[in-house]
């Protein structure tokens, strides 16, 4: 089979690393990738949304399956492109209608209220109700939580803790602060708790399966202080995500979500992502994405045992039958390194080196390229390296060696990953 892997990050080097691994792969292309992707497969310069530019090279190249790594082209309707032009291609990821629970934060709630599926209370504004909104806001107790309806690039949530300051932020919101995305806004009570990542293949016909549950680290700064970020890390398994906590997530959210897309008529083959909050004991869904979560590929991935390829296929022909998924028992940790100055701006094209003495680790390249043959940094976060271990302080050491033997100019990662769980 003949597969092209559409993204460029981390979580695609993790893929496309569990991919190559498996009997049933004969050619991985990558689409475009990066400066690590190559070494399980071939690079090509596609961008993810150029649909008539992907669907020439899968022509061209005898493609079986796409993967669809972001939720770019998912939202934008690549698998309703596809199912009109090439019907026989395979595609992991959602239709329009199933991306909307991430392209939409309104449609989301709506959803999740209509499957009385657990979730902050919310209520949702555009300019013409910005008033209602505003008075709304002097009804809840900070902080408050304002969410861009439509993609931001990760960055369409504000949380406020001073009700003038939510108001104006709101009325900037509803002006275009996030452009088009915050034309709605959703606000929402606060709610609070530990998050963790849960992510489920589902075939669009009632079965699932759920991966490894992983926990993420999003700001910059150690202590979880300072800016968000795409993800400085992450960890795999989540010791509070225990039995009785996932046996209470796969009832109230994960079937209920899976059995509601069906009773609402959106056949959806791919991963859900459920970014869950654990409010005393408790889980509760924060958001849904639409694919799988950056940097928790890259703990994820290496926790899966079974070939993830005849799962992948199975999902995309509707059929998950009863494939297993099996889980590596050990711990594995993913420490981030990225360039210095991010999540503000920062310099690109620094070269890298000290990867060849890293042998303990896996590493995933999220924002490298080659140039002229040699590694260079070319996003803020560059590297992930992953480690097994019996528990979380062994493969985390393992993973702060890695990153420390790796060189670039303006080096930057969290020292305490997962150190909130030991
Ligand atoms: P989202 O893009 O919806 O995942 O939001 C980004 C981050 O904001 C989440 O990972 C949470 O840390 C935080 N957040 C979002 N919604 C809430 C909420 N209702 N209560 C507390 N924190 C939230
Ligand atoms: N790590 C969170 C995300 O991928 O959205």
């Amino acid at each position: 089979m003949n597969i092209l892997l559409l993204g460029s990050g981390g979580r695609e080097a993790a893929i496309a690393w569990k991919i190559s691994q498996s009997p049933l792969c004969d050619k991985l292309f990558i689409g475009p990738g990066n400066g690590g992707t190559d070494s399980f497969g071939t690079n090509v310069n596609l961008k993810p949304t150029d649909f008539p530019a992907i669907e020439t090279f899968c022509r061209e190249n005898g493609i079986n399956l796409i993967i669809v790594g972001n939720e770019d082209p998912l939202v934008a309707g690549i698998r309703d492109y596809f199912a009109e032009k090439m019907p026989e291609m395979l595609l992991v990821g959602p239709a329009a209608d199933g991306a909307a629970l991430e392209g939409s934060k309104d449609f989301a709630k709506q959803f999740m209220q209509r499957h009385g599926i657990p979730t902050a209370a919310y209520q949702s504004f555009t300019s013409a109700t910005v008033e209602e909104g505003c008075r709304f806001l002097e009804t809840l107790k900070a902080p408050y939580v304002l969410k861009a309806d439509g993609l931001a690039a990760g960055k369409g949530v504000l949380i406020i803790s001073d009700l003038k300051e939510a108001q104006n932020s709101l009325r900037e919101m509803l002006g275009g602060m996030f452009g088009r995305a915050s034309s709605t806004v959703v606000i929402e009570e606060f709610l609070s708790g530990i998050e963790c990542s849960v992510f489920v293949l589902t075939d669009g016909h009632g079965e699932y399966r759920i991966l490894p549950v992983a926990k993420d680290y999003k700001r910059i700064g150690e202590g979880d202080t300072g800016l968000n970020t795409g993800g400085m890390g992450a960890v795999s398994p989540v010791p509070f995500a225990n039995k009785e906590f996932m046996s209470k997530v796969e009832e109230r959210i994960v079937k209920p979500t899976v059995n509601g897309l069906i009773k609402d008529g959106i056949d959806y083959r791919g991963f859900i992502f459920l970014g869950l909050i654990n409010v005393c004991g408790e889980p509760m869904v924060i958001e849904y994405n639409v694919r799988m979560g950056d940097p928790e590929t890259e703990a994820v991935m290496p926790r899966i045992e079974s070939d993830l390829l005849p799962l992948l296929i199975a999902v995309s022909k509707g059929n998950l039958g009863n494939l297993e998924l099996k889980e590596d028992p050990r711990t594995a940790v993913t420490v981030m390194a990225v360039s210095g100055g991010y999540p503000g701006s920062y310099e690109k094209g620094k070269p890298m080196t000290g990867l060849e003495n890293v042998t303990e680790s896996l590493l995933f390249h999220a924002g490298t390229a080659k140039q002229d043959g040699r590694l260079v940094t070319s996003g803020g976060r560059v590297i992930a390296a992953t480690s097994y271990g019996e528990d979380i302080p062994s493969a985390a050491a393992k993973s702060f060696a890695a990153v420390k033997a790796i060189d670039f100019d303006g080096k930057y990662f969290r020292r305490d990953i997962a150190a909130d769980l030991c």
